[in-house]
């Protein structure tokens, strides 16, 4: 037996094994001490226990590391593109040229989306949050593009990736578009994946939209620093609703369901809103701060603070840089990255949040970024759930393939009433 730790219960002593991660993160494999012991272990929140094993992405969060298949996501942001580095998680290892224009030719091939969806869209509420209209499109992919027969479960899964990967960008583009009442724009195959959804959201009959350069290698920067961040809340309900074996388009439809949610991707359109009422406000971040460090008050600083890192978000600083870059090659001022700035500024210095580790996440600047290439602030999470699909499909198909897969069914401590007897109405007592 390899190395072991020694729990005492009841006066029994039993012995653990200990899992050692390839960079030396260290975890005592429990999935025996019910058996053992007869006790469970409980960890609200999940912030100390590892529901898998894994190979795609590394993070540490106490030195603001984060690389994908060992590659850091600096160098990443820094020389790939987000369809090499979407290929470098799905497939876990970068593609040679050949890989690479083979996969931008099927991404191409499959880009269309069946016409009768425009008419989904149609029939949600005008003010529909694009969030929720794209987890439904996505779980409605699935009826649309049945199982094909003949193909092995390896090509299955291979074509639903490809299928996914080109059509969550595509039917994004078309909510934009259907939201405005605007003519819907179609993929074309002379364009990247990135110069073409610039061009579905902007192109118009009237105003061909030109292509920017710079503003196509700030979005590849943006989706390829969300492409994946291991264990976060929407990718373990990915790997969580999977476990049932439901179809990879339902996984990813309640990934992004999850990824909603203000505390998690929401927090990107949090953020600018934060900041848009501290412009109204008269531009002064203090009360702001005094509020985000009172326990009485829900408010929180957003784009501030992350369960895993407890340093600097390493994305956070790429994003602040090409914030920087595009609004410089835009020639635009924006008031709110003086406020982020300021506000950066000072709670960096502020005991409350030096105390609590809070620093400024991936989320902090992106809004402003997104801003900038002119994406309304409630498509910001929509942006980032194109960005994590990759990472999501990985960690599902690693589940799949994983000896240990198992129907994810956690355990709990029951806290309510002992055996109660049934009390027929109309021997009730009102107890209001
Ligand atoms: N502003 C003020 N206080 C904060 C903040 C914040 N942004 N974040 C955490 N804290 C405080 C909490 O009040 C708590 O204080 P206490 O210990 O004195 O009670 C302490 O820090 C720990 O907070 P938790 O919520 O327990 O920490 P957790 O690890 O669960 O939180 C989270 C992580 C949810 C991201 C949190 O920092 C937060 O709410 N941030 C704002 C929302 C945000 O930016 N989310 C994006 C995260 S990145 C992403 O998903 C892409």
């Amino acid at each position: 037996m390899g190395e072991t730790v020694k729990l005492i219960i009841e006066g029994k002593t039993i012995e653990l094994p200990v899992l050692t991660g390839t960079e030396g993160e260290k975890a005592i494999d429990i999935s025996r001490l019910r058996e053992l012991t007869g006790y469970i272990t409980l960890d609200p929140g999940m912030a100390n226990s590892g529901s898998c094993t894994s190979s795609i992405t590394f993070m540490d969060g106490e030195k603001g590391i984060l690389r994908y298949r060992g590659i850091p996501v600096e160098e990443l942001a820094e020389q790939s593109t987000f369809v090499e580095t979407a290929y470098l998680l799905v497939k876990g290892r970068l593609p040679t040229k050949k890989q690479l224009n083979r996969f931008s030719i099927s991404l191409n091939d499959n880009s269309l989306v069946h016409e009768d969806m425009q008419f989904f869209y149609q029939n949600f509420p005008r003010a529909s949050h694009p969030m929720g209209i794209l987890s439904s499109m996505v779980n409605a992919l699935r009826s649309f593009y049945p199982e094909l027969e003949g193909l092995s479960q390896t090509e299955e899964i291979n074509m639903t990736v490809t299928r996914l990967l080109s059509k969550l960008r595509t039917l994004a583009a078309m909510s934009y578009k259907i939201s405005r009442g605007h003519k819907v724009i179609y993929p074309r195959p002379d364009m990247c994946y990135c110069s073409n959804f610039l061009n579905m959201m902007f192109d118009t009959p009237v105003r061909p939209y030109e292509i920017d350069d710079d503003l196509v290698q700030a979005l590849n920067v943006f989706w390829i620093l969300h492409g994946d961040h291991e264990q976060n809340c929407s990718t373990s309900t990915v790997r969580v609703v999977g476990s049932a074996r439901v179809n990879l388009y339902a996984a990813i439809s309640a990934g992004i369901a999850a990824l909603w949610g203000p505390l998690h991707g929401g927090a990107n359109q949090a953020v600018i809103t934060m900041l848009e009422e501290i412009h109204s406000s008269g531009s002064d971040v203090t009360p702001f701060l005094k509020r985000a460090r009172d326990k009485n008050d829900p408010f929180r600083l957003m784009g501030f603070g992350h369960r895993i890192y407890k340093t600097h978000d390493p994305r956070g600083k790429i994003i602040k840089s090409v914030c920087d870059r595009v609004l410089k090659k835009l020639r635009r001022h924006d008031p709110l990255l003086d406020i982020a700035q300021k506000l950066e500024e000072v709670a960096l210095k502020d005991p409350y949040f030096i105390d609590h580790h809070l620093y400024p996440n991936v989320d902090f600047y992106s809004g402003i970024v997104l801003r900038a290439l002119g994406i309304p602030t409630n498509m910001f999470t929509v942006m980032f759930a194109i960005g994590r699909l990759p990472g999501w499909v990985a960690q599902w198909k690693e589940s799949t393939e994983d000896v240990n897969w198992k129907l994810h069914r956690p355990r709990q401590i029951y806290t309510g009433p002992s055996e109660t007897a049934y009390v027929p109405i109309d021997k009730r007592k009102n107890t209001i």
